[in-house]
């Protein structure tokens, strides 16, 4: 008999919104190993992922709730056999869905199963142009003819197709190809976002940061596509926040609009939120989602901006950015309360300043993912 699902309760937290969007992270099994995945260090094990039935639960939680989006995301989430059950399940919901794949797993007829059972967009990574550079950086031979399958089966059974292409210093040279590549492949969308510094990214920081001459080239040949192709493609640009005066909006602000579920089902307000001490998740094993979003401690402890001290208590900016990104301040202060050091105005900005510094110099090799 499947497990009854826990009541919603109606919140207790005046002012807070529900969530948007879950990003459902079903496993972190993956056969790539990019050096600058965002999953923690310690990768949770196959045997601790939630069940078929719990993710079921969870997703009707998640609607209940108020989410609208849902995002199948992994490691692979591909390597879940159980994915068109959850595609299915979410489309019952009334939830749309995205998958975000390497495209290194199966190929037209999976992906026939998961259009028939709702899914809207498939979001398909590669980590360069060339393929012995994206095989390279995704330390697995032969994943850019699988990915150049992939991406032609997406269009084949008519689902919308975003191609993801993580940039850094050892391939922000080829922004070009990179558009002509989605062009090529019939993406309606391309998203060129530079490596964000947690985890796999932060130890390999060095390998990846890139200098501002090498950023202000790439930066102009987006704004030039951009333009050139309007009506055609559409390309986002995230570009790292190192190189910035202000932080990102990291998640839209902590408990905002976004919530991140673990393999094992934590729930978190980012995926780098384990980084930080003091603070435990709850699990949709021991807790509603509606509980969690609303009343837990760690949903509760950065949301808003009581939490802040100088210099973001009296910003203009703390609720346009809301003081950034907490795991950034954690990971380079030891202080998850402090402003993000990007910002100029943080008192710890010469961390960042060091960091750029550091990316006037050659390094190339970089430590692998690994799993298990
Ligand atoms: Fe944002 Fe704080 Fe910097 Fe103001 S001081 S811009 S709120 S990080
Ligand atoms: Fe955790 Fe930015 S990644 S708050």
């Amino acid at each position: 008999m499947p497990p009854a699902e826990p009541r919603i309760e109606p919140h207790v937290a005046p002012g807070v919104e529900p969530p948007l969007a879950l990003l459902a992270e079903l496993t972190h099994r993956c056969p790539l190993r990019c050096p600058y995945c965002s999953n923690p260090l310690k990768l949770e094990r196959a045997s601790d992922e939630l069940t078929e039935a719990e993710w079921r639960r969870v997703l009707g939680e998640a609607a209940a709730l108020g989410v609208l989006q849902v995002h199948f995301s992994g490691g692979e989430p591909m390597a879940r056999r159980d994915l068109v059950a959850l595609i299915g399940e979410a489309a019952g919901r009334g939830l749309y869905s995205n998958l975000i794949t390497s495209g290194a797993l199966g190929g037209e007829r999976e992906l026939q199963a998961f259009a028939e059972a709702g899914l809207k967009h498939v979001q398909l990574s590669f980590q360069d142009v060339a393929a012995a550079d994206n095989d390279r950086i995704a330390g697995l031979s032969g994943a850019h003819a699988r990915k150049s399958a992939f991406a032609q089966a997406v269009r084949a059974v008519g689902l919308p197709l975003t191609l993801n292409i993580v940039v850094h210093r050892q391939n922000l040279g080829g922004v070009d190809q990179m558009i002509e590549m989605a062009l090529a492949l019939g993406a309606r969308r391309l998203e060129i976002a530079h490596v964000q510094y947690y985890a796999w990214a932060l130890t390999n920081r060095a390998a990846f940061l890139p200098t501002r001459a090498q950023l202000d080239t790439a930066t102009r040949t987006v704004e030039a596509a951009r333009e050139r192709l309007k009506g055609v493609l559409a390309i986002d640009y995230v570009v790292p926040d190192y190189h910035g005066v202000r932080p990102k909006s990291c998640m839209n602000g902590w408990g905002r609009r976004f919530l991140n579920i673990s393999p094992a089902g934590k729930v978190l307000p980012c995926h780098a939120a384990e980084t930080l001490p003091g603070l435990s998740f709850p699990s949709v094993r021991d807790a509603s989602l509606a509980d969690i979003w609303y009343r837990s401690e760690a949903f509760n402890r950065f949301r808003g901006t009581d939490w802040m001290a100088e210099p973001c208590r009296n910003c203009e900016r703390r609720t346009i950015d809301w003081g950034g990104c907490r795991c950034q301040a954690f990971l380079l202060t030891g202080d998850a309360a402090r402003a993000d050091p990007v910002c100029a105005l943080s008192p710890d900005h010469g961390v960042v300043e060091t960091a750029l510094r550091e990316a006037e110099q050659p390094v190339e090799a970089f430590i692998y993912r690994q799993y298990g």
